[in-house]
C-alpha cells in the first residue's frame, strides 16, 4: 500500500470576501491568512491523513516558507525525503480569494520552485515502486511526462490545471480525474453547465481517442478494462464515474454537508482516490471513499482545515448516498 505524489507544494494566502470580484474589478476583503497549499500537497496531505505510505516528490524555495510547506506535510504523515530545498527561487504561491457565503474561490498560481522539478528529480524508487502515482499539472509536464513513464503502478492524473496533453503521457494515465471545467478544456468545447450525463457523455467520447494505458493491460486488478477510466469531480453533485470497461456510467453523490470552504476539494478527493485505489479497492468504491472524505474537507477554511481522517470517512460514509447509474 504505497501512493507516491509527483507535484506542487505552495504557501496560499487565503482571503475571505463577501463576493469574488470580476475581471477589472476591485472588492474589499474582510480577513487574510496564509496556510500550506499546493495541487500536489494537498492531494499527499490528504492521502498522509487517511493511512500510510505516502510519499512527496517535488520543490520547495530555500527559505520559511520552503521549511514550514515541508513541515506541514511531514505532520500528514506524508515522507517528504524527496523535496527539495532550491536555492534562488522562492517557494511557490496561491492568492485565494474565498467567497464567504458559498465557499467558492478563485486562484492565482505563481510556481517559483515549483518550475524547477526536473525528470531527473523523479528517476527515483518512490515513482517507480509506488502502488499508485498521483500527478497534476503545476510542474513543468515534461517532469510530469517522465514520472508517468517511470511508474511501475497504477498512474492517476489530475490535469489540473489544464494543458494540452502529450500522447507519450496518455499513454501512461489509468485514471484520469479532471473537473467539469477541465474536462470541457481536455475535450476542446465550450464550458457550459452540463447534467451529470452529459459529463460522463463527454467523458466517454474523450475516453474514446485514448490511447489504451500500458499498466492495466499488464496488470489487471480493479482497473482492467483496456482504457484509461475517467472521474469527473462535479462540486456538490459528487463525481461522475466512467469505467474502463465500458460499462454504465455512475453519478456517485456526496454526503450532506454544510461547506465552508472548497479550496482544494478536489485536491482531497484525488488523495483519497489514490489511498483507496492503493488497498485494492474497486473504482467504484474508492470513488465513494473519495467523495466523501472530499465533502467532510470543505468544512473548514483552506485547503487542508478540514481533512478527514479514515475513521472519519468510515462515520460519514453512512450518510453516502448509493452511486445512481446514467444512461
Ligand atoms: O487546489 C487548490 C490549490 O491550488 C491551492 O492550495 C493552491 O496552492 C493551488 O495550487
Amino acid at each position: 500500500m504505497s501512493v507516491t505524489v509527483v507535484g506542487s507544494l505552495n504557501e496560499d494566502v487565503l482571503i475571505t470576501v463577501d463576493r469574488l470580484p470580476g475581471r477589472g474589478e476591485t472588492v474589499i476583503g474582510s480577513a487574510s491568512a496564509t496556510a500550506a497549499g499546493g495541487k500536489g500537497a494537498n492531494q499527499a496531505a490528504a492521502a498522509g491523513r487517511l493511512g500510510p505510505g505516502v510519499h512527496m516528490v517535488g520543490r520547495v524555495g530555500d527559505d520559511p516558507a520552503g521549511a514550514r510547506m515541508q513541515a506541514a506535510l511531514a505532520e500528514c504523515r506524508v515522507n517528504v525525503s524527496r523535496v527539495h530545498r532550491t536555492a534562488g527561487v522562492p517557494t511557490g504561491t496561491a492568492t485565494i480569494p474565498v467567497e464567504s457565503g458559498s465557499g467558492e474561490n478563485l486562484i492565482v498560481v505563481v510556481p517559483g520552485a515549483n518550475a524547477a522539478l526536473v525528470p531527473g528529480d523523479v528517476d527515483v524508487p518512490a515513482v517507480q515502486r509506488a502502488d499508485v502515482l498521483l500527478l497534476q499539472l503545476e510542474v513543468p509536464m515534461e517532469t510530469v511526462t517522465a514520472a508517468a513513464g517511470l511508474a511501475g503502478g497504477t498512474v492517476v492524473l489530475n490535469p489540473a490545471p489544464p494543458a494540452p496533453l502529450p500522447a507519450e503521457l496518455l499513454a501512461r494515465v489509468d485514471v484520469l480525474v479532471p473537473n467539469e471545467h477541465e474536462l470541457a478544456a481536455l475535450a476542446g468545447v465550450p464550458d457550459t453547465e452540463r447534467s451529470p450525463a452529459e459529463v460522463a457523455a463527454l467523458a466517454r467520447d474523450l475516453m474514446k481517442d485514448l490511447p489504451a494505458p500500458h499498466h492495466s493491460q499488464a496488470r489487471g486488478g480493479p482497473l482492467q478494462g483496456g482504457r484509461t477510466a475517467v472521474v469527473v469531480t462535479v462540486g456538490a453533485r459528487g463525481a461522475v464515474v466512467v469505467p474502463a470497461d465500458g460499462g454504465p456510467a455512475l453519478l456517485q453523490p456526496p454526503p450532506p454537508v454544510t461547506p465552508v470552504d472548497t479550496t482544494g476539494a478536489g485536491d482531497c478527493f484525488c488523495g483519497a482516490l489514490c489511498q483507496a485505489l492503493s488497498r485494492g479497492q474497486a473504482l467504484p468504491e474508492a470513488v465513494r471513499y473519495a467523495a466523501t472524505a472530499a465533502a467532510l474537507s470543505t468544512t473548514g477554511a483552506g485547503a487542508r482545515g478540514a481533512l478527514p481522517a479514515n475513521r472519519d470517512v468510515q462515520a460519514a460514509l453512512e450518510k453516502t448516498p448509493a452511486a445512481e447509474p446514467l444512461t
